[in-house]
């Protein structure tokens, strides 16, 4: 039998909400796609934790002429999460940009918002994308955004969208379906995880509006929660968004690259090549970069 919202004690990553009676049954994508939204709305819900750090240096990202000493004592803040950025920065992926011996190299040589989305990205990997049961759609869920947000950064260095800040919105697009797992995982001792393939179409259906939420309790700035509320369509209230629509192109061209997560990739590239005024001769060539920008990922 399924009935609703059971109320639990608040705990990571659960608020209100148990989604069936016995632990056996579980709701149909429609259903459990409210029940989750419901869950995020609950005002004991707690999100995953983003670090502090990274909520502050995407607003410092966004301001001009900020001072590089207040940046690096906030990058160091945490010895574990700078260690892992430096070692990012000193990856292939960036490696073009010159020998990078330090956080403040890396400061000087890949700029305030390149580094923000290195912060991110390693913050999220040790703390968002784990859900335990769901270790193989993590894995897979994680090199979907890093691969949507490497594309994403392509694409919008053809359009007059900043590279970089659409870098941010790429790596964030999918992370409500990040949080409705690890929400799903956190779950009653004994009672089993659901099966994933059973729970996608719930989350599919949810996890937009999923996303927007989690950047708005993140307190993140309101335009990447636009932009992550639309991701797929790239239409909001029947209006083209730009951002939303270069998310959408850049995750349809990371599944045509093998990195997709799922089915969720529909929409149709040549309509968004076209809506982002972008040639589809210009579409090959961005699709050859980012085939070379995914080959470097895995370097
Ligand atoms: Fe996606
Ligand atoms: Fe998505």
């Amino acid at each position: 039998m399924t009935t609703n919202l059971t109320v639990r004690p608040p705990r990571f990553g659960m608020g209100t909400a148990n989604l069936d009676d016995d632990g056996t049954t579980w709701l149909p994508p429609a259903q459990l796609a409210r029940a989750l939204l419901a869950r995020f709305r609950a005002p004991d819900y707690r999100p995953p934790v983003l670090p502090a750090e990274a909520v502050e240096l995407l607003a410092l990202a966004r301001q001009p002429n900020v001072a590089y000493a207040s940046i690096l004592t906030l990058l160091e803040r945490d010895p574990l999460l700078a260690a892992r950025v430096l070692q990012r920065a000193q990856s292939a992926a960036y490696a073009s940009r010159g020998s990078i011996q330090s956080l403040r190299d890396a400061l000087v040589r890949l700029g305030l918002t390149t580094l923000t989305g290195i912060f991110l990205e390693t913050a999220m990997n040790l703390r968002v994308f784990r859900a335990p049961g769901y270790e193989a759609p993590m894995a897979q869920l994680q090199a979907h955004s890093a691969a949507t947000a490497h594309i994403c950064r392509i694409v919008c260095r053809r359009t007059a969208i900043c590279d970089e800040y659409a870098f941010l919105c790429g790596l964030l697009h999918d992370v409500g379906l990040a949080a409705m797992m690890l929400s799903l995982a956190d779950r009653p001792r004994g009672a089993p995880l659901p099966d994933f393939e059973q729970v996608w179409p719930g989350l599919r259906e949810a996890h937009e509006e999923a996303s927007a939420m989690l950047c708005r309790l993140w307190r993140l700035p309101p335009d990447i929660e636009l932009a992550l509320s639309c991701h797929h369509s790239g239409r909001l209230d029947g209006h083209l968004h730009p951002l939303g629509s270069a998310i959408a192109l850049a995750e349809r061209l990371a599944a045509r690259l093998g990195r997709g997560f799922r089915d969720e990739a529909q929409a149709d590239e040549s309509h968004l090549l076209e809506v982002l005024g972008i040639a589809p001769r210009v579409g090959l060539e961005i699709l050859d970069e980012a085939r070379g920008a995914l080959a470097t990922l895995d370097a």
